[in-house]
Order: C-alpha cells, then sequence, then structure tokens
C-alpha cells in the first residue's frame, strides 16, 4: 500500500513512462493517501518499480477505477501490474468489488493486452466503449479514452 512519501516517486514514474499522462506531484500525494487503500507501490532496493492508482467510484463501491498503471521498463514483462491489481482486489476493502473499469486509447496496445490477459484470468467479458471522447471532451487536445469494464467476477 502506498504511503503519502511515495507520490513524489510516483510523479517521477509516471513521467518515464510515455504514453501515461503527467498528473500534478499534488494529485500523486492524493493517490498515495486518500486512495492508497485501493493503490498499490511495488519496490526492489529501495527503488519504485510499479505504481497502480485506483477507487472505488463513489455510489457504485462495487467497481474498482483503474486510473493508471505504471511499471519501470527494467522490471515489465514479469507480471509486475497483474500482481499489483490482484493484491489491491485481494484486500478486505475491496471484497465487494465485481467490477474493474479504466480508460485506454486506441493507439496503447501494452495497456489493452494487460487488462485483456485480466478479463481472460477472471473468466470475464470485456465491454468496451467509448467514454470521453476527442472532439466532445477533450477539446481536440487529446485522443478518445474508451472505457473498459470487466466483470462481474466473483
Ligand atoms: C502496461 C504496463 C503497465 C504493463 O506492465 P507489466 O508489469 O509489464 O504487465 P504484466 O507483466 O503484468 O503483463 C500482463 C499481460 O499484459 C501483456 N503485456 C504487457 N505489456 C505488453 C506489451 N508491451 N505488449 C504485449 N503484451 C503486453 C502480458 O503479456 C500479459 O499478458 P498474459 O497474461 O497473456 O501473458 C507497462 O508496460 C507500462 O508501464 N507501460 C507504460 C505506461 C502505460 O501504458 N500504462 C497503462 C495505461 S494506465
Amino acid at each position: 500500500m502506498p504511503e503519502a512519501t511515495d507520490g513524489s516517486r510516483v510523479y517521477d514514474l509516471v513521467a518515464a513512462s510515455p504514453p501515461l499522462d503527467q498528473n500534478s506531484m499534488y494529485a500523486n500525494l492524493l493517490q498515495c493517501s486518500h486512495f492508497a487503500g485501493t493503490s498499490a507501490v511495488a519496490e526492489s532496493d529501495n527503488r519504485l518499480l510499479g505504481s497502480l492508482s485506483a477507487y472505488l467510484i463513489p455510489g457504485r463501491e462495487d467497481t474498482l477505477f483503474v486510473w493508471q498503471v505504471a511499471v519501470h521498463e527494467d522490471a515489465r514483462g514479469m507480471g509486475m501490474a497483474s500482481r499489483m491489481i490482484d493484491h489491491i482486489l485481494s484486500r478486505p476493502l475491496c471484497s465487494g468489488v465485481r467490477f474493474i473499469e479504466t480508460t485506454i486509447t486506441r493507439d496503447n496496445g501494452a495497456s489493452r493486452k494487460l487488462f485483456a490477459s485480466i478479463a481472460r484470468r477472471r473468466k470475464c467479458e470485456i465491454a468496451e466503449t467509448e467514454f470521453f471522447t476527442k472532439e466532445r471532451h477533450f477539446d481536440g487536445r487529446h485522443d478518445s479514452e474508451f472505457l473498459f469494464r470487466i466483470g462481474p467476477f466473483a
């Protein structure tokens, strides 16, 4: 579980993990404090190698919304992102979670594979719908984000 003092390291890891959008360091501090119960960090030899920020959607606490996942390039392809999500879902706070949601741009193949793998392991379908669109929500300044909804799972 992250601590507030991890916020600046999460900020640096996200900066080194394109195509993720950089948030303010303040937002990362909130992820590592208010949302620590539904977020995770992974480290080795005091190096932060992984970060996953997520929260239970207000009013829909059966759904974990994954905000950002970043794994340092030295640690990719070893199951770290999958283990962070499994770890969060195993916590008592998430015992009522039946769905995972996230948004992904069309061109983020690694993220699509990650969430397809999570759905496959949990033997669930993925429903994909357009969520935040380039023109309507981003004023043409960001590619559309597609909502992936995985579940229900036990
Ligand atoms: C996406 C990312 C978090 C994956 O982390 P990871 O720890 O390497 O992922 P895992 O090892 O847990 O892999 C999970 C699944 O996704 C697949 N996968 C992960 N990265 C992949 C890639 N670049 N190409 C193809 N498949 C990939 C794995 O093969 C695995 O599938 P499997 O279970 O069928 O074998 C990491 O590549 C990253 O930080 N990328 C930059 C930031 C980003 O795009 N974040 C996601 C958006 S929120």
